[in-house]
């Protein structure tokens, strides 16, 4: 085994709600900063870029799972409008505070709310929304094919599920780069700009190998119940937007 592969390691089944909980925790106050210095700027890209492979229209309904900060629920808002509803999901009040405020500040929250709650079990009953949506988030999650399920439950039948997460990347000399980038240039500049003590800067690219590749999440989703699932690679692969529908 890779010995880079080590903190994650200590993260069990019965551990990583609250481990994880820490580490967004203390990553919250300077999330977006950091989203932005990390990503050099793509986040915003790869968001905008999955938000709009969907075919959301005026008036539906959507859930953001894993919403933190809440852009994908803003992305979303700006589609539904005002006669449509978004509901911003997260299991870490400080991460959703933040998004509460960013919701506020844009004026977005008669059409965007903000439920604390886990993804692997949404308080919501069968067949609610139009989409479910979650970006960079259930790797997060300590059971993925349970939150897929849930995904799969809460969209109404002809539904859409949309997954945006970091993958595996499709060259071997982008394999070497991201390599390079995540695991030693990434801890250091993420841990010197949020002063974190959690290690969430290693975190990240420990639980970005660990995550199922594009076919293998392709395979889950259908194992969810989902139909049509397939995939769009973004940046040679380093995040894949995979979709499904009910
Ligand atoms: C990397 S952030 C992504 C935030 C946002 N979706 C974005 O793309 O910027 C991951 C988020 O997932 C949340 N999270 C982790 N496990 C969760 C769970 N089981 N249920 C709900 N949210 C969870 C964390 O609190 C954190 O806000």
């Amino acid at each position: 085994m890779n010995s880079e592969l080590q903190l994650i390691d200590s993260i069990t089944p019965d551990n990583k709600k609250e481990v994880v909980g820490r580490m967004f925790t203390s990553a919250a106050r300077r999330y977006d900063l950091l989203n932005t210095v990390l990503s050099m700027g793509l986040h915003h890209y790869w968001k905008r870029y999955a938000v709009n492979l969907l075919p959301v229209k005026e008036g539906e309904s959507a859930i953001d799972l894993c919403a933190g900060t809440a852009d994908i629920s803003v992305l979303l808002a700006g589609k539904v409008r005002s006669s449509g509803r978004v509901v911003a999901l997260d299991l870490n009040e400080e991460m959703l505070l933040l998004g509460d405020k960013k919701v506020r500040d844009m004026k977005l929250d008669s059409i965007i709310s903000c439920t604390l709650a886990n993804a692997e079990e949404i308080p919501y009953p069968d067949n609610s929304f139009d989409y479910a949506t979650v970006a960079f988030g259930i790797r997060n999650v300590t059971d993925i094919p349970k939150c897929l399920r849930e995904m799969h439950r809460v969209i109404k039948p002809g539904g859409h599920v949309l997954c945006l997460e970091f993958s595996k990347p499709t060259t071997a000399v982008m394999r070497a780069l991201y390599d390079i980038y995540s695991f030693y240039l990434m801890p250091s500049i993420g841990t010197w700009l949020s002063g974190d003590t959690t290690n969430v800067y290693r975190y990240l690219p420990e639980s970005i190998r660990r995550f199922p590749a594009q076919e293998e999440f392709k395979a889950m989703m259908e194992e969810a119940g989902l139909k049509d699932a397939h995939y769009t690679n973004l940046t040679g692969g380093i995040v894949a937007v995979h979709q499904g529908e009910k």
